[in-house]
């Protein structure tokens, strides 16, 4: 008998930020220590964009020399805070330069499709007609294989104000949502960028927004700041007997 499928998400790494005067390397030393330490090997590991603060070369190569400890397959896609030109040289991921960030790969039983949700310069994420025309072809090459979408924006509302307004507005989702919806292979949509657990639906898809390696930020409806708080954490996929459960772990600080 085969085990489960497990695929690792680590999110928002943000190497080279100060937020707060926290620095972004321990912590991911701690979440990545966490992961060598579980029981099971992952089948590969998912890291869903933010991997640095500021998309220079030199926090590439220490993100990239860090997630190598990890002794597994690394899928890597861009977020607002990346440069697709360097994450992709440092990670060495399929397109040329400046292009989204499209690719599918297999792990496992499962196919993982990364889908690129970035609009270079700004920080909400966005689609268009060309980009979804995109995802539907993939989807449609493999219609009978359980999949996983994973995106930086996750496509679901917080509530929080100052979050919304940086993500996918609701018509990116409907649109997106119109896609899931012709894939019902699709067995997840997972994403980052919100630095907070978070977990919905699109068109009857889960959707689940993992947290950061990094900081959390602090639930709030009612300001229109960003309070940063909580340990670091990282998210676990599970493919067993022909269900997925996505559970997150969270990494205590000891210092
Ligand atoms: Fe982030
Ligand atoms: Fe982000």
């Amino acid at each position: 008998m085969t085990g489960p499928v497990l695929l690792v998400q680590l999110s928002d790494l943000h190497i080279g930020g100060n937020e707060n005067g926290v620095d972004p390397v321990p912590r991911l030393e701690a979440v990545i220590e966490a992961v060598r330490a579980l029981p099971n090997r992952p089948d590969a590991v998912l890291v869903s964009g933010d991997l640095t603060d500021d998309g220079a070369e030199a926090n590439y190569r220490v993100a990239r020399e860090m997630l190598a400890r990890l002794g597994a397959p690394l899928h890597v896609l861009p977020g607002n805070h990346d440069d697709r030109g360097r994450i992709r040289a440092a990670f060495d991921l399929p397109g040329e330069r400046d292009e989204p960030v499209d690719y599918s790969v297999g792990v496992g039983e499962l196919r993982l499709v990364i889908f690129d949700s970035n609009v270079p310069g700004r920080d909400p994420g966005s689609y268009d007609a060309e980009r979804l025309a995109w995802l539907d072809r993939e989807l449609s090459a493999q219609p009978s294989q359980p999949a996983i979408l994973a995106l930086h924006h996750p496509p679901l509302a917080t509530g929080i104000a100052e979050w919304d307004a940086i993500n996918l507005e609701r018509g990116d989702r409907e649109a997106l949502g119109e896609v899931v919806a012709r894939h019902p292979q699709l067995r997840a949509i997972v994403g980052g960028h919100l630095h907070r657990i978070a977990a919905s639906t699109l068109s009857g898809c889960p959707v689940l927004a993992a947290p950061s390696t990094y900081l959390q930020v602090r639930p709030n409806y009612r300001r229109d700041e960003i309070d940063w708080v909580d340990p670091p954490g990282f998210a676990i996929h599970v493919w067993a007997g022909g269900e997925l459960a996505s559970q997150i772990q969270a990494v205590p600080l000891l210092a």
